[in-house]
This record gives C-alpha cells, sequence and structure tokens, in this order.
C-alpha cells in the first residue's frame, strides 16, 4: 500500500516521526463508536503502515467478553465498517496483540488487573510502550473511570508518565458549564493538561484542519477578512438523518448539545480567531479561547432572540416518508427536546464588531451537509446599478466541509454578448478532483495524533469551558420556559420559518447550500 499513487494526506503523515510502542486500551470497546470507528480507524492506519511495530489493543467493558470473542467482534466490525475492504494479513497481525479485560468502571480492583495485564503485554513486547487510554463509554462513567486510572496508578505508571500516558475523552465533555468545570478538576487530578485528548471529531476532519490553510497560507483572504468587507457569516451543520435509535442520549441532549456546542462552536472558532502566532497546538489553542471568550452573551428576549429552536415533524427526506421527533422511539411525546437550533452571534473583538455569525444545526433538515459560508459586503453600484441587466450577487466564500468538499467563490461576471450585462458565477475547487477520494476518515487522524502525542485537533480544558460559558445560560432559559418558544419545522425542509425571521432583522438570508 505504501506507493507514490497512495492519497496526498498519507505521503504527508508518513513524514511523521513513527508512534512509540503503544498500547491502546478502549474503555466501553463492546459499543457502538469502537466497532464502528474506533477499530476501523486502527485497522486502517495499520493499512497505512502508520501503527508502530510494537502495538497491542486491549478492550475493557463490563461484560466478560473472551479475547477470541473481542477478536471476532473487531474482525466482524472492520468488514463492515471499514472504509477499506478487510486485508487478513494486516488483520492478523493487529488480532495476535487484541485482548479483552472485564470489570466495572467504579472497580478498583478491575483495573489494578488491568494495570497488570497491561504490563504483562508491554514484557511480552521486551520494551517500554506507552499507553493511550480511550475513553468511549457513556459520560456518566467518564468520572469513576478517571478516578480509577489515578488510584491503580495506571495514570503513573512511569515516572515519566507525561509522554507514557495519555487519555482520550469522548464527547460530550460535560452538560453544562458546572459539570465540565468539574470534569476538569477530576481530569486534572490525575492528569497534566498535556496528557488529555478531548474529542471532538470534526477537528479530525480533512477539510476542517484545510480551513487553516485556506486562511492563513494564502495573501488574498486575509485582508478581507474583518469587519471592512464581510457583511456576515453563516455556518450550517444540516443532517438528513433523524435521532433513529439514539432517541434515549438524545431526548437527554438536543441539537445545541449534540452539535452546536462542539462541533460548530470549533468550527466558528477556526474561521474567527485571529492568526496564532504558530502551528503549535498551544498558540492554536489560545487564539480560540480567545474567540470564543469574546462572543456577546446571547439575547433570549422574545422580541429580539439571537436563538431560534425548534423540532421536526413528520415529513419526505429522500422521497421516504418519516415520523416526527415526538413519534420516535425514547422520545417523549411531550418532548421540550431541540432537534434544531440557529443562533446569532456577536464578536465582541476589533476584527469583528459589528458582523453577525448565523450558526445553525438540525437533524431530518433537507439534506447532509456542513458549509462555512463568508458572505462579503456589495461591492458600491455606482458602475453596474441594479436592473435587468445587471443581476449582481454580493461574492461569498463557501467551504464545503462535508459531503463534496471544497470551496466555491462566487462571482460576478460579464454575459457573452454585445451588451454588457451581468450573472453571478462559481470557481469550485473540489477535493475529489484535485486529490482523489478515499479521504481517511477524521477517527483515523485523531488516534494517530493521540498515539503521537499532538494535541492541536483536540479540545483544551478551558475551551470546553468557553464555549459551555455561552450556551449554559441558553439552556437555563429553556427549562424555565418549558415548551415556549418551540418551533416546528418538517422533516426535509430547511428548518422553522422563524430561523428565516432572525436574518431578515438584519437584511440577511439564510443560504440554500
Ligand atoms: P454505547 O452506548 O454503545 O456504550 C459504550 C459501552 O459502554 C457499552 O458497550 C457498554 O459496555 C458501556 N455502557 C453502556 N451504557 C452504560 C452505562 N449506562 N453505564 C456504564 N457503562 C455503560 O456508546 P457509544 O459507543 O455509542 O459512544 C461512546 C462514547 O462516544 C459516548 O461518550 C458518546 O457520546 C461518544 N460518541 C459516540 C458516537 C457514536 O456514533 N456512537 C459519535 C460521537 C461521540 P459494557 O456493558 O461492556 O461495559
Ligand atoms: C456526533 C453527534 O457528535 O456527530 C451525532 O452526536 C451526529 O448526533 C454526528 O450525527 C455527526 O457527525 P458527522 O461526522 O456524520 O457529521
Amino acid at each position: 500500500m505504501s506507493d507514490d499513487s497512495r492519497h496526498p494526506f498519507l505521503k504527508g503523515l508518513s513524514k511523521h516521526r513513527g508512534a512509540q510502542p503503544t498500547i491502546i486500551t478502549i474503555f466501553g470497546a463492546s459499543g457502538d463508536l469502537c466497532a464502528r470507528k474506533l477499530v476501523p480507524a486502527i485497522y486502517n492506519l495499520a493499512v497505512d503502515n502508520l501503527l508502530p511495530a510494537d502495538f497491542s489493543l486491549i478492550g475493557y467493558g463490563r461484560k466478560p467478553i473472551p479475547d477470541d470473542e473481542f477478536r471476532k467482534l473487531a474482525h466482524d466490525s472492520i468488514t463492515q465498517f471499514s472504509r477499506r475492504p478487510l486485508n487478513e494479513d494486516i488483520w492478523n497481525r493487529i488480532e495476535k496483540n487484541a485482548h479483552y479485560c472485564s470489570g466495572g468502571y467504579d472497580e478498583l480492583d478491575a483495573f489494578v488487573a488491568l494495570k497488570e495485564k497491561i504490563e504483562a503485554v508491554e514484557k511480552d513486547m521486551g520494551r517500554e510502550a506507552q499507553s493511550v487510554i480511550y475513553v468511549s463509554t457513556p459520560p456518566s462513567v467518564f468520572e469513576p473511570i478517571i478516578k480509577n486510572l489515578g488510584a491503580s496508578g495506571l495514570a503513573t505508571r512511569y515516572q515519566d508518565a507525561d509522554s507514557h500516558t495519555k487519555v482520550v475523552i469522548e464527547k460530550p465533555f460535560g452538560k453544562d458549564l458546572d459539570s465540565a468545570r468539574h470534569l476538569n478538576k477530576v481530569i486534572q487530578g490525575v492528569f497534566q493538561e498535556r496528557q488529555v485528548y478531548r474529542i471532538d471529531h470534526y477537528l479530525g476532519k480533512e477539510t476542517v484542519q484545510d480551513l487553516l490553510v485556506q486562511r492563513f497560507a494564502n495573501s488574498i483572504f486575509e485582508p478581507l477578512w474583518n469587519r471592512q468587507y464581510v457583511d456576515n457569516v453563516q455556518i450550517t451543520v444540516a443532517e438528513s438523518l433523524g435521532v433513529g435509535t439514539r432517541g434515549g442520549y438524545y431526548e437527554q441532549s438536543g441539537a445545541t448539545r449534540d452539535m452546536i456546542q462542539n462541533h460548530t462552536m470549533q468550527l466558528l472558532a477556526l474561521t474567527a480567531m485571529e492568526p496564532p502566532v504558530s502551528l503549535d497546538p498551544e498558540a492554536i489553542r489560545d487564539e480560540k479561547v480567545k474567540l470564543l471568550k469574546a462572543i456577546k452573551p446571547l439575547n433570549l428576549d422574545y422580541q429580539n432572540s439571537d436563538v431560534i429552536r425548534a423540532q421536526y415533524t413528520e415529513g419526505l427526506v429522500d422521497g421516504q416518508k418519516v415520523e416526527g421527533y415526538r413519534q420516535s422511539e425514547g422520545v417523549s411525546p411531550e418532548s421540550e427536546t431541540e432537534t434544531y437550533a440557529s443562533l446569532r452571534l456577536n464578536i465582541n473583538n476589533w476584527r469583528w464588531e459589528g458582523v453577525p455569525f448565523y450558526l445553525r444545526s438540525g437533524k431530518r433538515m433537507a439534506r447532509r451537509v456542513t458549509e462555512i459560508a463568508i458572505q462579503f459586503k456589495r461591492p458600491p453600484s455606482t458602475l453596474f446599478s441594479e436592473n435587468e441587466m445587471f443581476n449582481l450577487a454580493a461574492n461569498s466564500l463557501v467551504f464545503q466541509i462535508q459531503p463534496d468538499e471544497g470551496s466555491t467563490v462566487l462571482l460576478n461576471a460579464k454575459i457573452p454578448g454585445l451588451q454588457t450585462r451581468t450573472q453571478p458565477v462559481k470557481m469550485h475547487f473540489k477535493y475529489s478532483a484535485t486529490f482523489g477520494s478515499n479521504t481517511p476518515e477524521a477517527y483515523e487522524r485523531l488516534v494517530l495524533d493521540a498515539m503521537l502525542g499532538d494535541g492541536t485537533l483536540f479540545i483544551r480544558g478551558d475551551e470546553t469551558e468557553a464555549s459551555w460559558s455561552l450556551i449554559t445560560p441558553l439552556h437555563e432559559f429553556w427549562a424555565s420556559e418549558g415548551q415556549r418558544g418551540m418551533e416546528n419545522y418538517v422533516s426535509g425542509s430547511w428548518g422553522p420559518r422563524a430561523a428565516d425571521r432572525v436574518l431578515w432583522e438584519k437584511g440577511h438570508e439564510w443560504r440554500r447550500p
């Protein structure tokens, strides 16, 4: 597989120094994420020769699972979910070093037994191995797991624990500001911040990383990236899927906790932050935190609210009839959980004063699309005043994060002919056309970066708190209001009409991606 026909992403990665010998332990290894994303990610890293020669995988969970059965589950999940077909030779190399330990997440003895297992595996390797501990359980057990990693000595197996033990923590990181702060304190009681890798898988997406390159490696954009030229910014994270079988989880979460507080706010931070002084992880994270802290508190007054929440009702998606949210499995018929939210944000800094940032995310929308649209101010209309001859649009630059990854610039151009007539036209850059398809999945990049000790694409503790500081007052307000202000939208639409009104008030309208 390692030849010049490889995806450019991989050619870039192969310049990385290799990861040190690694034992990765996954808590919650019998779960959905492990099967659909983590095991396939590990397998695809092996396909690309990006795993260290000394590598071992240990699953951990409450239900006893013999090693053979765990290996079979992992094999089947690769067959079902890997982006590339299973190669038995490559799998065999992982399989012979795959093990399973069972025990409760609050049972110290079981953690001590896990530590002994890790030490036995390391002894077989014949050399020191770093521990990457991936916490992929429901958040209700994050705290006991972290505490037991400390109490059992797993977190401090080496004197030089900083570079030998890393902990990766899945989302959601807390459900509000207090719980996020509490979880950060628990973690800080056991680990140094540089050992902690809080996941937001959107940061692992290639196009999200490309945002930094497009912004800071092109001199044509940076001079325009401010209130002088930008009229508004629109960030859309739309899904056509409904809640499916995750109704129980989603009822406690809703669109703002599930998508806005993390993925959408990260897209906003990368779009609007100041240039970092270097590509050092801390430099980038410092800028993101500064930006998140500069967002003005949300106006929740019904007359002029910055926020709209809504639930989907039944409708048609891709030509198929789908049920409404309240009819879904695990969802209360009186549910007060939003499946859509849109926010109008104002950033209180020199660059962005007066430029609205519109964010929206919802399930069961017209189609799956994530994009960031920078809408520029209209040109002065002295030369081409608007009439039927001059169809002029404001310029825009749109980053298509997924699907159809790429970017598009909207310009005005002359329609060929003797008369001077104008029309908006699009200039496209498409990833697949330039670099080919089969881009690695976000989890491949993130698992590899955690092994390499590169925290750039992970969330720092203060970042998550800054984001919760904005969102928590909103949840408190909704909790006090019950159903009041909850809008509906038909499945397969672009969301509630009320969300359009918020933009009309400022003379804007949502793009139709
Ligand atoms: P699961 O619900 O599948 O749970 C994972 C494992 O944790 C289960 O197999 C089970 O293992 C154990 N577990 C389940 N419920 C409980 C409980 N109430 N108390 C203690 N242990 C429990 O979760 P996912 O795999 O879907 O998700 C794991 C983490 O990843 C979560 O934090 C989730 O928010 C996050 N995530 C998941 C995504 C996904 O697509 N699935 C996407 C993004 C983030 P056992 O019984 O063997 O102990
Ligand atoms: C997860 C959310 O974090 O992201 C899910 O919990 C959502 O509800 C998913 O469907 C979307 O991720 P992606 O990569 O498919 O856009």
